[in-house]
């Protein structure tokens, strides 16, 4: 395996300053609960909040996909803490690929009577997608590669890379 540099951690911060100060705009006046959707996009969650100049209620949701299924059946291994009833809520991820896991999951928290529910990842593969899922905020946008770091694991190794690499054979 051999890693080769997609984007570099100075791109990533400045993107993700970018990021939240447009989300603190939007909210303006709001105190948004952020969900960060574990385990992948914890490290773009923490470095984004540090950027956002409005309140906001950070909670996490744990999900695993059934092993051997494409189906876009997923299980909620750790549910948010607080109800989302009446709150503004965004969705952070690391990236949307099929958006399999974003659809499952965005069903299941509208049924939780929000006021709003939007998504923000910091990378979106829009070429694998499979379910359409509106990306209200998106980092970069990248081509079908494997990509690791900045978040981002193969077996669980690389999540700590500062930058983001493609991964290849
Ligand atoms: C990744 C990523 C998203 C999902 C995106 O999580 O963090 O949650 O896959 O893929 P999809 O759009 O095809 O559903 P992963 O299952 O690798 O878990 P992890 O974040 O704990 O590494």
């Amino acid at each position: 395996m051999r890693e080769r540099l997609l984007i570099p951690r100075e791109d990533i911060l400045r993107r993700i300053e970018e990021l939240g100060d447009k989300i603190s705009r939007d909210y303006m006046d709001k105190e948004p609960v952020l969900v960060c959707i574990l385990k992948g996009a914890a490290y773009f969650t923490v470095d984004l909040t540090r950027h956002l100049k409005i309140p906001f209620i950070l909670d996490f949701m744990s999900m695993s996909k059934y092993s051997g299924s494409d189906s876009g059946v997923v299980r909620i291994t750790k549910d948010l803490d607080i109800d989302i009833y009446e709150r503004d809520t965004i969705l952070i991820e690391d990236i949307v690929d099929t958006g399999l896991t974003l659809g499952y999951l965005l069903r299941n928290l509208r049924t939780r009577g929000p006021i709003s529910i939007k998504v923000c990842t910091l990378l979106d593969c829009p070429v694998r997608r499979i379910v359409d899922i509106p990306v209200d905020y998106k980092g970069f946008e990248i081509p079908d590669v494997y990509v690791v770091g900045y978040g981002l694991d193969y077996r669980e190794r690389y999540r700590n890379l500062l930058d983001i690499m493609v991964l290849e054979e």
